[in-house]
């Protein structure tokens, strides 16, 4: 059994994934091919943004959307600590400061309640004992749909417009899910996602993709994904990086995309199923009424869990932890000035939860098993 079976989609994939890459091979137009335009295109309609603009990676979708934004020096990100470091690592790259903010207990997303309370704070220059931050000034909010819910954006943008903050959806793991009828990607002012081979719309290699409804935006990521190029490659009228989507990749991902409403789908059976049999067991991924996850993760919360972990490795079923440490403990994001105790439902979160297999051809049977693995462990009361 497989965390993630890519290979399963690949069977089912085959001829029209040979075919797509075969006529990039033939066209030979590995950079900013027609599959690349034609990819943004679908994507765009797919999410209903006006705009997509893909790009080389997730980090870069972000980086790119705070550059299109001149986030820089003295701005205040606020996002969550119970994410991957791409989240807050481009905010500090670009020498903003990230400014985490607790995460809600049943849906691990944002707390928008600690979240306006945090822009206040910043807003009033008080320091708290927790992070150095006198000086700053609050700029965006980088919400994360952890492990593919979406936030809640609702309350996040009724903040963002009352403190006028650029809200960028860090959709890295949610493309697929949707909020309130709308679908993932056109949720805030801007919105990025991955296409790392595990997310669910993944490529074979690295890609990502930007949406805005904001067509002045989506020209200068244009650029900025070219090195800031203006009118041609050798006219540079701003700063930018090499963030292009390969040609290749593209075509991989248009092959994909036709099957991927399926896919959802399927991944909702597979949650569906996990849910019911375990509900009694552990504690299940929450979903609010109207919302709907891309299933990118299925992780579970328990006091027990490292017997669970031990007999899921006996019966050879894999299982990740996501995440074992939240951002603000990192040796990285040390200079922040955070400590152990600043966030204790990310903290207690991150010493409780754990993954299971999840992808869309993910078997009942292989299913039944993984419960019974749960079953048939002993843990103490
Ligand atoms: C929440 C989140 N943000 C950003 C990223 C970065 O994406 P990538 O690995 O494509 O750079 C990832 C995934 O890896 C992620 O899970």
């Amino acid at each position: 059994m497989e965390f993630i079976d890519l290979k399963q989609q690949y069977e089912r994939l085959k001829p029209g994934i040979h075919e797509r890459i075969n006529q990039v091979l033939e066209q030979g137009k590995f950079i900013m091919g027609p599959e690349v335009v034609e990819l943004e295109k679908n994507l765009a309609a797919f999410v209903g943004a006006q705009h997509c603009v893909s790009c080389a990676n997730g980090t870069d979708a972000l980086l790119l959307s705070l550059m299109a934004h001149n986030v820089g020096p003295g701005d205040a990100i606020f996002t969550t600590p119970f994410t991957f470091i791409a989240t807050a690592e481009v905010v500090c790259l670009l020498g903003a400061t990230p400014v985490f903010v607790d995460i809600d207990p049943k849906t691990y997303n944002i707390d928008p309640e600690k979240l306006e309370l945090t822009v206040a704070e910043i807003e009033q220059g008080i320091v708290h004992a927790r992070g150095g931050k006198q000086g700053l000034k609050p700029k965006g909010i980088i919400p994360v749909d952890l492990f593919g819910l979406p936030a809640d954006y609702d309350a996040i943008n009724q903040i963002a417009r009352q403190h006028g903050l650029l809200v960028l959806e860090d959709a890295a793991q949610s493309l697929g899910g949707s909020y309130k009828g709308k679908r993932v990607g056109n949720l805030a002012d801007i919105a990025a996602t991955s296409f790392f081979p595990a997310k669910p719309l993944g490529g074979y290699g690295d890609g990502g993709a930007i949406f805005t409804n904001d067509e002045v935006v989506a020209n200068s990521l244009r650029s900025l994904r070219e090195h800031g190029k203006g009118s041609h490659k050798y006219d540079n009228v701003r700063i930018g990086i090499n963030g292009r989507l390969d040609t290749l990749q593209a075509a991989i991902l248009l092959a994909k995309l036709e099957v991927f409403e399926s896919e959802i789908k399927m991944r909702q059976d597979v949650a569906g199923r996990y849910s019911s049999a375990l509900k009694e067991i552990v504690q299940i991924p929450f979903v609010p009424d109207g919302l709907a996850s891309a299933w990118a993760q299925y992780s579970v919360v328990t006091d027990h869990r490292e017997a669970y972990l031990h007999t899921l490795k006996e019966k050879d079923i894999p299982t990740a932890i996501y995440y074992p440490r939240p951002l603000h403990l990192q040796t990285a994001f040390a200079q922040l000035g955070y400590q152990k105790g600043d966030f204790p439902v990310a903290e207690r979160l991150s010493e409780r939860i754990f993954s299971l297999p999840m992808h869309p051809y993910l078997t009942a049977q292989d299913q039944e098993k993984i419960v019974a693995a749960f079953e048939n462990t002993q843990v103490g009361i």
